[in-house]
Order: C-alpha cells, then sequence, then structure tokens
C-alpha cells in the first residue's frame, strides 16, 4: 500500500517543525522542512550581495546553489550547492528578510516544483504555510497548527535562552506579528488553512499531546483508505 503524505502549515513558531520530526520518526516517513528552503535562498541572498528585491537574481542564486536535505541521526541537515547552512539559516538576519523573499512568485514555482518531487511517492511529512493548499492539494492529511502570539513569542524566547541567546521579549513578539501578517497577505499562496485541513491549537498542549492529536487523525485517515 502507497504510504499517505502528512501536510503541516501554520504560523511562525507554531511548533510544526517539532511535531513534525517527531511524526515522520515515529512512521518512519521523511522529513521536508520547506521553511528552511526559504530561508536557504535568503541566506544565499545575503552572502551574495543579491538584493531581496531582485526576483530574477534570487532564481538564479537557486539555479548555482541548489538546495538539498541529508537526514542524520542528528536531524536534518541542509546544504545549499554542498555547503552545509544547517546553523547559518536560523540566524536573525536571515529569519527577518525571508517573508519578503518568499513572497516572489518565481522562488515559490522553483521551490515547489522540489517540494512537490519529494512528495511524489508518499510518506512524507512535510511541513510550511502552503503545502496543504498549493504544494501538496491532495495529501491525505492536512494539519493547520495555531497558538497564540504570546505563546509562540515564549516558546521563541525560551529556545533562545537555551541556546544562550538574550533576546528582548517584546523584540521578538514584534517579530512573529510581523511574519504572520506579511507571510499571511502575500498575494502568491499566502499563509490560509486549506479547506479540508483540521485545525490543532497547541496553545496549552505539552508537544507529545499535540503529536498524539496528529496520530489518531492519522491512523483513522490510514483506517478508512
Ligand atoms: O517555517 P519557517 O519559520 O522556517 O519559515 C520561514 C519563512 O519561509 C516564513 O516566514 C515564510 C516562508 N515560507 C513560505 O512562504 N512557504 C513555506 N511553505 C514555508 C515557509
Amino acid at each position: 500500500m502507497k504510504e499517505i503524505n502528512i501536510a503541516i502549515d501554520g504560523p511562525a513558531s507554531s511548533g510544526k517543525s517539532t511535531v513534525a520530526k517527531i511524526l515522520a520518526k515515529n512512521y518512519g516517513y521523511i522529513y521536508t522542512d520547506t521553511g528552511a528552503m526559504y530561508r536557504g535562498v535568503t541566506y544565499l541572498a545575503i552572502k551574495h550581495h543579491v538584493p531581496f528585491s531582485d526576483e530574477e537574481k534570487l532564481v538564479e542564486l537557486l539555479d548555482r546553489y541548489p538546495i538539498t536535505f541529508e537526514q542524520t541521526s542528528d536531524g536534518q541537515k541542509v546544504y545549499a550547492n554542498g555547503e552545509e547552512i544547517t546553523e547559518a539559516i536560523r540566524q536573525n538576519d536571515v529569519t527577518n528578510g525571508v517573508s519578503e523573499v518568499s513572497a516572489w512568485s518565481k522562488v515559490r514555482e522553483k521551490l515547489v516544483e522540489v517540494q512537490k518531487a519529494i512528495a511524489k511517492n508518499g510518506g512524507v511529512v512535510m511541513d510550511g504555510r502552503d503545502i496543504g493548499t498549493a504544494v501538496l492539494p491532495t495529501a491525505e492529511v492536512k494539519i493547520f497548527l495555531v497558538a497564540s502570539v504570546l505563546e509562540r513569542a515564549e516558546r521563541r524566547f525560551k529556545e533562545n535562552q537555551a541556546k544562550g541567546i538574550m533576546t528582548d521579549f517584546d523584540t521578538l513578539k514584534q517579530e512573529i506579528e510581523q511574519r504572520d501578517y506579511l507571510d499571511s497577505t502575500r498575494e502568491v499562496s499566502p499563509l490560509r488553512q486549506a479547506e479540508d485541513a483540521v485545525k490543532v491549537d497547541t496553545t496549552g498542549l505539552s508537544i507529545s499531546e499535540v503529536v498524539s492529536v496528529i496520530e489518531q487523525i492519522v491512523e483513522t485517515q490510514k483506517n478508512n483508505q
């Protein structure tokens, strides 16, 4: 039997990647973090001095430095033409530029093509903003994860603290609100819930509680196949 695809969308810091990684491990599926691809182009633009406003040059960067993943026992590693960029794409300058870069339709077309190819045989857990609406509209399971802005800012604050990065809580909250706004109001494939997606509000839930809610949805779907 062909394995199913699981699409997980939601706003910044809603817990998508944490939950998606656990689900992929539990089912033996491939995890694909599409945000890492948009972050990858943004990183390349900064490195090669390409303005975020230059759509054609951004696409050229992707042709010259293809973004690839490697699944390792330490998690997923991200590369641009062989250079490891796993950590570099999490830096603040990338995070603050990625909404502008990911709004370009030609950049999206190029990356969506890669994302569709990864999922063509099933057995993938893919997270992002437009997976259920544009990348995998026929995914068997579609989840839309949400959480209050306050809780998302608190999660990000604690993650930063654990990494020894000092951040101002209010600035963090404003950055999340700004990214929500840009991601959900852009013209091409904005962040929105697919009609057939199940909304899961993770405010006040632990990671394992969220995983188990989604696993129940997956099991129901598998039994109905
Ligand atoms: O999930 P993330 O925070 O790493 O994503 C980074 C940015 O990439 C996010 O602000 C919007 C963009 N993105 C997108 O436009 N479409 C996706 N499928 C995934 C991410």
